[in-house]
């Protein structure tokens, strides 16, 4: 396929990766010339032991450490607010988030709310933002959005019953610490819920109207990745190897993120975290096939170099038939990782629906690149096949 107009990659400073890559943390810390790190981290995270190695490992290098460890799954802009006003008195020099995608889009506005002296709403949008942040060092441990690598942070913003973005180039962080050793302990459900997202990133990012060479090599490694290891690391969580596939083609869908663009998917999933509550990455891993039957039409070569990527037997098969059994193999990846909810299990009715597609249909900044359009009837006839 030939592309035509001009293509960007926004990429991150430096990524360490590997088993025990947090080892990394105080050297990274000292190479910015920094005395004082706010970190920020969510409770879950906290919990879970994560957060002691990395604050030992600055401490013991004479590096001062604040803490906040109460960033809440799904921040919504009011959560955000608080926190900064707890990090503002702090006087930090640097910002480290450790955690899934929540605790990461915390950190990453907090570093851009320390240097731009506007309210975080006015941020919200496409490149909004004026000044650089202080310095950013993201340590994920979900598998998962890939925030650590996105221009992108998302929050609720509970009037609109919307889940937004900030997008701004000035977002990118300095650091990564990819290190799978710290998703050893994540629970089976947001191993999957995680993983499902990671996966949609990459094949929305595959099929977009905006996707280009970069987008489409990670995609595909991203789909290979995480199809040969998301089933492995749900039934495992201890399986070091899976999580390592895991936490590389989260990260890629991420790199897809910056250079290509979620599309329907995305868009129709953000309603159901804005008003149902339904954590992002189930509300997509629920949309995911069926917006994928809506796209085949528009999409059977892309399908079958994906279905080619999952590693299914396609041999013999026309480019419709690789296509479906593409769709296929997400119904049973959702079943091999027990995702078989509907929309009326999480209190969603009939008399929802026009809501959800009045919500849905405001997300242009991804509708606009689905690959096939989507007209308010169409959207509500996903829903409705989901209740
Ligand atoms: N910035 C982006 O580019 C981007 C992309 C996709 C999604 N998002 C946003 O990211 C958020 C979702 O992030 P997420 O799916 O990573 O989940 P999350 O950060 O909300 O974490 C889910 C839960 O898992 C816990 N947790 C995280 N890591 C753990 C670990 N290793 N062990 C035990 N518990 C752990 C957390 O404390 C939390 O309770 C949403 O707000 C979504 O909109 C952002
Ligand atoms: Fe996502």
């Amino acid at each position: 396929m030939t592309y035509d107009g001009t293509y960007s990659l926004l990429n991150v400073g430096k990524i360490f990766a590997g088993p025990n890559s947090i080892e990394k943390i105080a050297d990274i810390v000292k190479e910015c010339n920094v005395q004082k790190v706010l970190l920020i981290t969510a409770k879950g995270v906290w919990d879970a032991g994560l957060v002691a190695r990395p604050v030992a490992l600055l401490e013991s290098a004479g590096i001062q450490v604040d803490v906040i460890n109460h960033t809440p799954p799904e921040p919504e802009i009011g959560h955000v607010n608080e926190i900064f006003n707890l990090a503002k008195e702090k006087n930090s020099q640097m910002v480290i988030g450790i955690g899934g995608g929540s605790a990461m889009d915390v950190a990453k506005i907090v570093a851009l709310m320390f240097t731009n002296q506007v309210p975080l709403k006015d941020m919200l949008g496409i490149e909004k933002v004026k000044n650089p942040g202080l310095p950013t060092l993201l340590i994920p441990t979900t598998a998962g959005t890939g925030a650590e690598v996105t221009p992108n942070a998302i929050v609720l913003v509970p009037e609109e019953e919307l889940k937004v973005g900030i997008v701004s180039s000035k977002m990118m962080a300095n650091y990564v610490i990819l290190d799978p050793l710290l998703t050893l302990g994540l629970p089976q459900a947001i191993t999957a819920f995680t993983g499902v997202d990671a996966l949609a990133h990459a094949i929305e990012c595959y099929i977009s109207k905006k996707g280009n060479p970069f987008s489409d090599m990670y995609a595909l490694q991203a789909v290979r990745l995480i199809s040969r290891s998301l089933r492995k690391a749900y039934r495992d969580g201890q399986d070091v190897e899976a999580r390592h596939d895991m936490i590389l083609g989260s990260m890629y869908g991420g790199i897809c993120i910056a250079t290509s663009s979620t599309t329907a998917v995305h868009a129709l999933s953000y309603p159901l975290g804005g008003k149902y509550r339904i954590p992002h990455g189930l509300s997509n891993a629920i949309l995911l096939p069926s917006v994928m039957e809506y796209n085949l039409d528009a999409c059977e070569h892309k399908f079958r170099d994906i279905a080619e990527a999952m590693g299914l037997d396609i041999a013999g098969l026309s480019t419709r038939q690789a296509a479906e059994k593409m769709i296929e193999n997400l119904y049973s990846l959702l079943a091999d990782i027990n995702i078989e909810c509907t929309l009326r299990d999480k209190g969603i009715r009939e008399e929802d629906l026009d809501g959800l597609v009045e919500a849905a249909s405001k997300v242009t900044r991804l509708l606009d690149n689905n690959p096939k359009a989507m007209t308010r009837q169409d959207m509500r006839a996903i829903y409705q096949k989901l209740l």
